[in-house]
């Protein structure tokens, strides 16, 4: 058995028998499915993965004016996000009462200047202060009253717009962390004309599968021809022309993040034209391709164009830019089940024509009931199902091992599951998981 580590990083010390099992030479890797069923690997995910890793928290065009804010949980934890009225800043603070306990933003979304908390009325200001405690006379005139402030959340930062936020204060600066995926995510932004918003709406479902099932899954090409026929022989009945086929590579991003780009049928509403658009947009699609070409160059423009790309975010961020942009984010609440909440992502400054075609686009493939999501959850939760079965212990994910990684392949999931082993170290040895 083959304890291979990924390149740079330290092979874990303890784990004797890898629930990651892989042997280069055999060409083959594999995952004991006791990662996707274990109470065990669960909890040691959320101390290990969620409480040490750079996690996605929303995006900053959600709150553009002083005081917008928005509440999220993150990595299991409820936290809020709100652009300080006097700072102007992204403030992301732990969604808790310095009192005792309770939520102080209990909104999914708004504008306030202050947040007072139901219990007994503490009030706190966009920047955390505390501002406002009824009966402040009761209190002894030694208590502090300001370092009873909301408490931030350790590390917040931000990239072309994507707010992060990490409960490990001593760890690595976001750039860093990203790694090759700022590359992307430049792509992703410039190809919406240097400024990216999320398009108002949210989606939100939970299906009961384990989570890394949707990881894999969000950057998977092998299954996207037999799992989403319908899709296809629906652009066939629009005049799609399906010749050609979907092709591309798989790229390591470096520290788990990974991407799939590939060339496709589909339209793009950046700047891809298909019969789904209707004959009236080919002028404005071309238009906007040749802008990029002017900004960019032809190579680059090609690559925001006509190239798709879905991309992990190691280890619960999917940025996939398709047929529409989707920025997908998920938490598991137990090892068999997974709640989701993605957005659309659009250029800023999208025409209404544009951006009517852009949410068509989206909602065709990859709304809760468009063509993509309810054939993948059904084939995650089918997954998950099979697990119960016993009599096989370990998931195969050795496709295109010994060549040059394909987007077809299953290097991406790889890359992630290397990146899982090493930090869930002695807590995926299969000797000990229950
Ligand atoms: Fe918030 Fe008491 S718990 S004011
Ligand atoms: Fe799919």
């Amino acid at each position: 058995m083959s304890t291979e580590a990924e390149p740079g990083l330290a092979r874990p010390t303890t784990a004797l028998l890898p629930i990651v099992d892989e042997d280069a030479a055999a060409g083959r890797f594999r995952v004991h499915r006791s990662a996707m069923t274990a109470p065990d690997i669960h909890r040691a995910e959320v101390d290990r993965i969620f409480a040490t890793s750079w996690l996605y928290v929303g995006h900053e065009s959600e709150i553009p004016h002083p005081g917008d804010f928005v509440r999220r949980p993150i990595g299991g934890r409820p936290v809020f996000m709100v652009r300080g009225v006097k700072s102007g800043n992204v403030n992301v603070f732990h969604n808790t009462c310095t009192h005792r306990g309770a939520l102080v933003c209990r909104q999914e979304s708004g504008n306030s200047k202050v947040f007072q908390c139901f219990y007994h009325a503490w009030t706190f200001d966009s920047e955390g202060r505390l501002k406002g405690v009824p009966d402040r006379d009761a209190y002894a005139d030694g208590l502090n009253f300001d370092e009873l402030g909301l408490r931030r959340v350790a590390r917040v930062d931000s990239y072309r717009g994507f707010v992060f936020a990490s409960f490990d204060a001593g760890i690595v600066d976001l750039p860093t962390y990203l790694a090759g995926a700022k590359d992307y995510i430049d792509l992703v932004v410039d190809g919406c004309g240097g400024s990216a918003e999320i398009i108002r709406g949210t989606n939100q479902y939970s299906f009961d599968a384990n989570w890394k099932l949707l990881v894999e899954n969000s950057v998977d090409g092998y299954h996207a021809e037999s799992t989403h026929d319908t899709y296809f022989k629906y652009l066939v009945s629009i005049g799609t022309d399906l010749r050609g086929g979907v092709s591309g590579t798989a790229i390591d991003l470096g520290n788990g993040h990974t991407v799939i780009e590939y060339s496709s049928p589909w339209g793009r509403p950046v700047a891809k034209w298909e019969p789904l658009f209707g004959d009236h947009a080919r002028t404005e699609i071309d238009r906007l391709r040749a802008d990029l070409v002017a900004k960019h160059g032809e190579w680059r423009a090609h690559a925001m164009s006509e190239v798709n790309r879905n991309m992990l975010i190691y280890p619960n961020l999917i940025i996939n830019d398709i047929m529409s942009v989707t920025v997908r984010t998920f938490y598991p609440p137990t090892a068999d089940a997974v709640d989701v909440t993605a957005w659309a992502l659009g250029p800023s400054d999208e025409t209404e024509a544009l951006r009517r075609r852009r949410l068509d686009s989206f909602l065709t493939f990859l709304g809760p009931g468009g063509f993509a999501t309810p054939d993948d959850l059904e084939a995650l939760e089918s997954c998950q199902q099979g697990f119960a079965s016993g009599g096989v212990e370990w998931n195969d994910i050795s496709r295109g091992m010994g060549r040059d990684p394909m987007a077809n392949d299953e290097e991406q999931m790889r890359v992630f599951w290397r990146r899982w082993q090493h930090q869930m170290g002695d807590a995926a040895d299969l000797a000990g998981v229950r």
